[in-house]
C-alpha cells in the first residue's frame, strides 16, 4: 500500500532520486533543502510499503507577488506507480496546506506543452486554467498555469464589490465617470 504524507529531511535524496528518474528539470540537494526548510508544510512524498519514495510533490510559497499565492516546484510520480491517483492525492494535499496555513488565493505552475499526462491532470482533473505562455530553459513552449481557490475567488469578488460600490458613490454624487469624462473632452474643444 502507498501512503500520502508529509516529507522531511530525510526523504530528500530519494525525492531527489525519483525526480532524476522522471524529469528533465533537475536540482541540486541544497535546493530541495531550501524548499523543506522554509515551506515544510507544501511538500509530501507518496511511500510504498517498503519504505520506497515513489512519488513527491516539490512547492513553495511565492514571497515576492503582491498576491499570496503558492507554486509548484517539481511533481514526479515513478513509472511503475503511474494512473493509480497518487499524483492527484499528492498535488491535493499541497493545495490544502497552501490555502490552511498560508492563506493561498492561487496556486501556479508550468508545464510543458508536450506533457500530455501532465496537462490532463493539471486541467481535468484538479481545474488549472491556462494563463499565459511561458518557456523552459531548454526552449521548449510551456503553458502557464494556475488553480484559483475558494479564498482567492471570494477576495476577487470582495475586490469587484467594493469597485462598482465605488462607481455607484460616484454616480449617486451626480459624477457619472463617462459623462464626466465627456464634459471634459466638450471642454477641451471650446
Ligand atoms: C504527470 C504525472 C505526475 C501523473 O502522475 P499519476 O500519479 O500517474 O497521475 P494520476 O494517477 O493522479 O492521474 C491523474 C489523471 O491524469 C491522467 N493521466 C495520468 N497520466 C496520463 C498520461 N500519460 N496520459 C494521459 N492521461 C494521464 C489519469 O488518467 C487521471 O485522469 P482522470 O482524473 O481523468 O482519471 C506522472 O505521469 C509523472 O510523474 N510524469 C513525469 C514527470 C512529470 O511530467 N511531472 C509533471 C511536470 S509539470
Amino acid at each position: 500500500m502507498v501512503c500520502i504524507r508529509q516529507a522531511t529531511v530525510e526523504d530528500l535524496l530519494q525525492m531527489q532520486r525519483c525526480n532524476l528518474l522522471c524529469l528533465p528539470e533537475n536540482y541540486q540537494l541544497k535546493y530541495y533543502f531550501y524548499h523543506v526548510l522554509s515551506w515544510p508544510q507544501l511538500l509530501y512524498v507518496a511511500e510504498d510499503y517498503d519504505g520506497k519514495i515513489v512519488g513527491y510533490v516539490l512547492a513553495k510559497m511565492e514571497e515576492e507577488s503582491a498576491e499570496v499565492h503558492g507554486h509548484i516546484t517539481s511533481l514526479a510520480v515513478a513509472r511503475t506507480h503511474r494512473k493509480l491517483g497518487l499524483a492527484t492525492k499528492l498535488m491535493s494535499a499541497a493545495h490544502k496546506a497552501m490555502v490552511e496555513v498560508f492563506g493561498a488565493h492561487y496556486c501556479s505552475l508550468h508545464v510543458r506543452v508536450t506533457n500530455r499526462g501532465a496537462f490532463h491532470l493539471y486541467t481535468h482533473t484538479l481545474g488549472y486554467k491556462r494563463t499565459e505562455k511561458a518557456y523552459y530553459a531548454d526552449g521548449e513552449d510551456a503553458y502557464s498555469m494556475r488553480l484559483t481557490f475558494p479564498e482567492g475567488e471570494k477576495a476577487a469578488a470582495e475586490k469587484a464589490a467594493a469597485a462598482a460600490k465605488q462607481q455607484q458613490q460616484q454616480q449617486g454624487s451626480g459624477e457619472k465617470p463617462a459623462a464626466a469624462g465627456a464634459a471634459r473632452k466638450a471642454g477641451k474643444r471650446r
